[in-house]
């Protein structure tokens, strides 16, 4: 497996491959791989070569963010990727990222200006940014994202078609935990108290798809019930063997319980066409997203 760290040698080593007429797949990563990341490395094996890349990009992270302490461990990263069977992997520095005096940035597409847009203000624009800069070292004919960041997704699918990138999109199904827990790099900081409430978006999810099938197509129904469950009724029960309460589990604040259209994420009164519900919120430090699409019934 090659490792570069420059874009010109990236560059170099698809092009070739590009040029003898090979599709190349690529998995931009922040590193701390997890399953979530082998199966996007997994589905770049459909094309001829993969590759992938990893570097903690700090134009996407807010100043209050968690940059610093997000784990780095590279080697076993790398180990990770060659066991997969990925033929090479770009991990550039910042310098080489962000050199002195770079100053031009990607303005994000519309669809970035809500739900993340709107609680990590810069957070795109610096996403949008990096993928282009990594679509430019590696000129990839594929790329794969995870669906678990949902807007970003979108996001990046509007960029490379608003700027004529000749890569095609993929948005890859998330990877659960057994008990539905979406795997993300972040789990990692969880105590097991904070893992246990963690489940609540994955449960909320699950059960606002129930609801849904049920006959419910009202998003302020749908959307009011979820962020019940989300930040709880604060309904006290009593323990009878030792009389105490005991309170419901919750997450430690809401950003969004939101229920919009899956093509443009657009606010929708009733469900009337492909929509996905998406929650972000914090339990404890740790800040987490997840989302169900919610297909037509
Ligand atoms: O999803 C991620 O890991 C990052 O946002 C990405 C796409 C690699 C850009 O830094």
């Amino acid at each position: 497996m090659e490792v570069f760290d420059s874009p010109d040698a990236a560059r170099q080593f698809v092009s070739a491959s590009r040029s003898q007429g090979r599709t190349v797949g690529f998995v931009p990563t922040m590193g701390a791989l997890h399953e979530g990341h082998l199966s996007l490395v997994q589905s770049a094996l459909s094309c001829e070569v993969a590759v992938a890349s990893i570097f903690v990009n700090p134009t996407q992270f807010g100043p209050s963010e968690d940059l610093d302490k997000y784990p780095r461990p590279l080697t076993a990263d790398l180990e990770k990727l060659k066991a997969a069977g990925v033929s090479a992997v770009f991990v550039p520095t910042k310098e080489k990222m962000y050199p002195e005096g770079f100053s031009s940035y990607v303005e994000p597409p519309q669809i970035g200006e809500t739900l993340e847009g709107i609680c990590r203000p810069g957070h795109f624009r610096g996403v949008t940014t990096v993928v282009l800069k990594l679509l430019q070292a590696v000129p990839a004919s594929h790329a794969y994202f995870g669906k678990k960041d949902y807007q970003q997704w979108r996001v990046i699918e509007a960029m490379v078609r608003d700027l004529n990138v000749g890569t095609e999109i993929i948005g890859c199904e998330t990877v659960r935990e057994s008990d539905g827990l979406a795997l993300s790099s972040r789990n990692r900081y969880l105590t097991s108290d904070d893992r246990d409430r963690a489940l609540l978006l994955s449960e909320t999810l699950r059960n606002v798809e129930a609801a849904y099938r049920a006959g419910e197509k009202r998003t302020d129904i749908l959307q009011k019930e979820m962020q019940e469950t989300l930040l709880g009724q604060q309904q006290a029960s009593t323990d009878l063997s030792h009389e105490k309460m005991q309170v419901e589990r919750t997450l430690d604040a809401l950003d969004y319980a939101a229920i919009v259209s899956a093509e443009d994420l657009t606010p929708l009164t009733s469900i009337d066409r492909p929509a996905v519900a998406l929650i972000a919120g914090t339990i404890g430090t740790t800040r987490l997203i997840d989302n169900r699409e919610l297909r037509l019934v």
